[in-house]
């Protein structure tokens, strides 16, 4: 098969490597890639928020199979445009991406499907949101309604702070997408993310993960995208596993289907678990960046036919084969990030790592100049093992990691430790 996979980051690298280790995959394709994809699939240059260029491509190239790794690309009714094309699309329509691109609508759906999640309220001008914070008091959460980059959520440990958010979201910092704001009760307890495969009918659980948000170690410093992940994620036990599916996930998804808008991709469950209950955070509708190159470094190359029994409507016929394993991956970023960084330093080292089906350095962003890796993003490389323990995967990690020689890089030396 000739397939497409659309994005540039890590989660897209890490899915290109599954997917090439699978016996169907003929020609790989990826838009727009980056340095490290390059060294395994031919890379296009298109716009890939652009459903009618995309279907154009995949038609001149007799693509078979796309996958969709961003958000951006399925709120912007990509997976749809393609879908009327003809073609096979891994990844929810804009209708079904809602659940990530508005926070009302997720909390809409959620109260509709009784789902456990924080208690919220939404608001469209800031008087009665700063009404609102003064009766209720913190900690309290801030969110801008619509896409922001995983930057519009603000948990605030005092009011001061909450009024703040409330001022600046109000005053536009996110656009549009706070022109309208969601509060929320604040939910203590453990965070973790868990990845469920839907086909529009059938659920099937393809792992977990932990994330570690903040850009300091000990988590502490201002969020990030991620600096680094673990699967699994010891807190998710069976029973809370269990629990999140029934309680959360499937009456989600059931009442998705009931509207009219079945969801089909992967749906990333953001919970918060507490004395072994879990609550909803949100929902993302993709694989997480960085908790995909986990994911991936455990579920190989079966990872495609998971993929396309989730495309093609039969999840009820394949099974995961799960592997006693653990994978970690520590984020490689440029000095400054998340606040503003240099781009074009050169990365050396890379040629001399080992990579096989246990050590991997997936890239995000880097771009290839003159046989040199040159830096051009905030996070930018994903240096990601597997191992039979946690451990053993963090150690061989950081090994791997000490190797790279980029004194324009910092990462966090702590990935791993809650389960640690
Ligand atoms: P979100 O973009 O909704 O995932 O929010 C980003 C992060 O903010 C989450 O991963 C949590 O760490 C935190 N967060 C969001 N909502 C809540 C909540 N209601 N209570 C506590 N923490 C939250
Ligand atoms: N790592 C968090 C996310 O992908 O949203």
């Amino acid at each position: 098969m000739n397939i497409l996979i659309l994005g540039s980051g890590g989660r897209e690298h890490s899915l290109a490597w599954a997917v090439k280790q699978n016996p169907k995959c003929d020609r790989l394709i990826v838009a727009p890639g980056n340095a490290g994809i390059a060294e395994i699939a031919d890379c296009a240059d298109i716009n890939i928020l652009d459903g009618e260029a995309v279907a154009v491509f995949a038609e001149e190239n007799a693509v078979d199979f796309i996958i969709v790794g961003p958000e951006a690309p399925l709120a912007a009714g990509v997976a749809d445009r393609l879908r009327a094309s003809g073609l096979t699309v891994f990844g929810p329509s804009a209708a079904a991406a809602r659940l990530e691109a508005s926070k009302t609508f997720t909390q809409e759906i959620c109260d509709a499907a009784g789902a456990p999640t924080a208690r919220w309220a939404r608001f469209e001008a800031p008087g009665p949101a700063r009404a609102h914070i003064r009766t209720t008091g913190a900690p309290i959460v801030i969110k801008a309604d619509g896409l922001a980059a995983g930057k519009g959520v603000v948990v605030a440990m005092t009011e001061a702070e909450a009024l703040a958010a409330i001022d600046d979201m109000f005053a536009g910092e996110f656009g549009t997408a706070g022109t309208s704001v969601v509060i929320e009760e604040f939910m203590s307890g453990e965070e973790a993310s868990f990845f469920v495969l839907v086909d529009g009918t059938t659920l099937l659980p393809i792992g977990t993960a932990q994330d570690h948000k903040r850009v300091g170690e000990g988590d502490t410093g201002p969020n990030t995208g991620g600096m680094g992940a673990y699967s699994p994620a010891p807190v998710m036990t069976p029973e809370i596993t269990s629990l999140a599916l029934e309680r959360i996930v499937r009456p989600t998804m059931a009442e998705m289907a009931r509207r009219g808008t079945p969801y089909q991709g992967v749906l990333f469950v953001g919970l918060m678990i507490e004395q072994g209950e879990p609550r909803l955070v949100e929902y993302n509708c993709r694989f997480g960046d960085p908790e995909c190159q986990v994911l991936m470094m455990r579920l190989g190359a079966q990872a495609f036919d998971l993929i396309q029994a989730c495309a093609t409507g039969q999840l009820d016929r394949i099974a995961v084969n799960w592997a006693e394993d653990h994978a970690l991956t520590v984020v490689l970023a440029a000095n400054g990030y998340p606040g503003t960084y240099a781009k074009g330093s050169e990365i050396r080292g890379l040629a001399d790592l080992p990579e096989d089906s246990s050590n991997m350095v997936f890239h995000a962003g880097t771009r290839a100049s003159g046989g040199q890796t040159l830096a051009s993003g905030g996070r930018v490389l994903n240096v990601t093992a597997r191992g039979a323990t946690l451990q053993e995967a963090r150690d061989r990690a950081y090994a791997m990691l000490d190797r790279i020689d980029w004194p324009e890089g910092f990462c966090r030396r702590d990935i791993g430790w809650r389960a640690l």
